[in-house]
This record gives C-alpha cells, structure tokens and sequence, in this order.
C-alpha cells in the first residue's frame, strides 16, 4: 500500500469541480457522481494515476477500464467509430451506455487503462457533475466503480467513503446515483454484442440498431486476453521468479538486488511503479529480447503485485 493519503470531500460547485480538476491534473484519484454508480476516476492518460486505481480497489487483475468522456467529439480521438457506433452514440449519449471500439493508434491512453487490448471502452455519463468535471478537466477519465474489489457499487458518497477513505484524494458529494446499476456495455469490435448489461436496456438498443445483438463475451476475450493482443504476449518465451538469469537471458528486474538486470519494473521495489511500467516494459524486453528469452524477478505476491504476477503469468503461459 502507498502511504495513506487525506481524502477531501468537494462541494458539487464550481469550486469543488475545479478542485477536483485540478487534483486529476496532478494524477490524483478522485471519486465522482455518475448516473449510474459513483465512478472512481483517475487520468486516463497517466500510467501512475492508473496503476493507482488498481491499487486503492486491491484489483487482483488488470482488466480494462472505462474511459469517460464529456462529449462524442472527445470520444472520437480515443476510438474509431463506424455506423452502429455513431448511431448508438447519437441515440443513448450521453447516458448510461459504454461502446467497446477499436482503440485509435496514438490514441495517448496508457495501455493500463486499455489493460493493452487494441480496442477500448468508452463512455458519456449524463450527470451534470460528472460532464462538468469531464469538461473543466479537460482528458479522458478512466473510472471503475469507486468500491473495493467484490464490494457493492456505490451510490452514495458515504459507501465510497466507506471502501476508500486514505485510498483517493477526493470524492465528489453529488448525492445519490439515479440509476444505480452500471452502464450497459456494447463491443462493437467485429459482430454488435451485449457484453454486460445495465442500466440501458436491450430492447432499446436492437431497435437503434434494427437488428438483435450477440449476448455475452465473445469466448476467448476477456478470459485468455494473452492471444487478443501483442500487448499482451511478447513474442519471446517468458520465464518468471527468476532471481539468477542464465547469459541468454534478458533480466527484467524488481527492486534492489537485480542490478545486473537490463530492464527494471521498479529499481526501488515500488509497486504503483511496476504497474505502471508493466505493458510498457513487456513490450521494451520483446524489442530488446532478440531470440532470447525474458525472465522476470520475483514481484511480491500481495497488493498489486497479485495484478502485476497475473498479468506476467498471462505472458509466460505457453500459446497456441
Ligand atoms: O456505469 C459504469 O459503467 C461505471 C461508471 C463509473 O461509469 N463504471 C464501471 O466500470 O462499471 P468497471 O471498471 O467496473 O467496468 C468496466 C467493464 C469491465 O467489465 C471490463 O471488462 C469492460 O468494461 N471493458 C472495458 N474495456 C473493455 C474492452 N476493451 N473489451 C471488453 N470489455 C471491456
Ligand atoms: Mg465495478
């Protein structure tokens, strides 16, 4: 855990919002109204503020997250919209609905935020406070629910209060969500497809697009992530926990003790760091690794490292 930080409760005014903004800018986490949940947002953009997000909800696993926009305009710059995305975005936005699109290359999301997939999810809440924050702050918002990993959602600002007080520096007080259950999640990558369902309804969204969508994750997505993506999987074989490298090894390291290591997740053994570097160092050691293989220095299995080690052993599984 990083050190306990003071978590600030903002008036939902123009102060407040500004203050909040301006903790975003600095790579803070801030807890913020949406209809549907309170979201716990962080710069979409920043490998720290994200990893960090992770952190304060003890994720065991890197999965994606939403990247929140206060317009359709700023969401294109993230992802390329095709026809259904442009309908569906013109019919429910802003609203509780979240479109999985191809990611845009040189988009400046960090790969956290995306948890390295080639395609990315966005989303236009409707509250007023979260479209102010979105718009005074001016970037993408990467926000899951501002609850601890396997809590209830939270509505209220008490219950983020409850979950991540010493965790985030502020948390809107915008009252209660309206909603209360989360967006609805639509991939259009490939075939139109249901992939959580929320607050938006079904019937709604087959009649915008006049044809029925697939319901649920496309088998292999979200459960073996490792052949979705080159983020994901070096080309090279990956060994992990490895303390002495042979000579035809690259040595990606994890605190003090691994200076003979070409690469390092963290020199110091900070964790907000390794997470933040993680895709970025996957992606160094595959471009340094030339035949050889990467073996990575043990990371403490406990905080994010539990997210770190899923995410290596992902790497290290044998492929198909
Ligand atoms: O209502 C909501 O959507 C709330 C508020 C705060 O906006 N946010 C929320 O975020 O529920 P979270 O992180 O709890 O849920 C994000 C979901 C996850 O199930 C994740 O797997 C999915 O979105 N997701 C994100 N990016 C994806 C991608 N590229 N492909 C498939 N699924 C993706
Ligand atoms: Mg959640």
């Amino acid at each position: 855990m990083s050190q306990p930080v003071e978590t600030e409760i903002l008036p939902p005014d123009a102060a407040g919002l500004a203050r909040a903004a301006d903790l975003l800018g600095q790579g803070g986490l801030v807890a913020f109204p949406t209809e549907t949940v309170y979201g716990l947002g962080g710069d979409a953009r920043d490998d720290r503020a994200v990893a960090r997000i992770f952190e304060a909800k003890g994720r065991p696993r890197f999965n994606p997250l939403i990247a929140h926009l206060p317009d359709v305009e700023a969401a294109r710059r993230y992802a390329v919209f095709d026809d259904r995305a442009e309908r569906l975005a013109e019919a429910f936005w802003p609203g509780p609905l979240t479109l999985v699109l191809p990611l845009r290359p040189g988009s400046g999301l960090s790969p956290l935020t995306t948890a390295g997939l080639d395609s990315v999810a966005l989303r236009v809440p409707a509250h007023p406070l979260a479209r102010d924050l979105l718009r005074a702050f001016g970037g993408p918002v990467a926000a899951p629910s501002a609850n601890p990993s396997g809590r209830i959602s939270p509505t209220r600002p008490a219950h983020v209060l409850a979950g991540l007080t010493g965790r985030i520096e502020a948390v809107v007080d915008g009252g209660d969500c309206e909603v209360g259950v989360e967006s609805t999640i639509v991939g259009l990558v490939g075939a139109a497809r249901l992939l959580r369902p929320g607050g938006l309804p079904l019937e709604a969204l087959e009649a915008c697009l006049g044809a029925p969508l697939e319901i649920g994750p496309e088998g292999a997505v979200l459960t073996a992530p490792g052949q979705m993506s080159s983020h994901y999987a070096p080309g090279a074989p990956v060994h992990l926990d490895v303390t002495s490298p042979a000579a035809d090894e690259l040595w990606v390291g994890f605190g003090p003790g691994c200076e003979g290591a070409a690469l390092s997740l963290s020199p110091t053994g900070d964790m907000v760091e390794a997470a933040a570097a993680l895709f970025h160092m996957l992606h160094e050691a595959d471009r340094l690794a030339g035949g050889r293989t990467i073996a990575f220095a043990p990371v403490p299995d406990h905080g994010l490292g539990r997210a770190i080690n899923d995410r290596l052993r992902r790497a290290a599984a044998p492929r198909g």
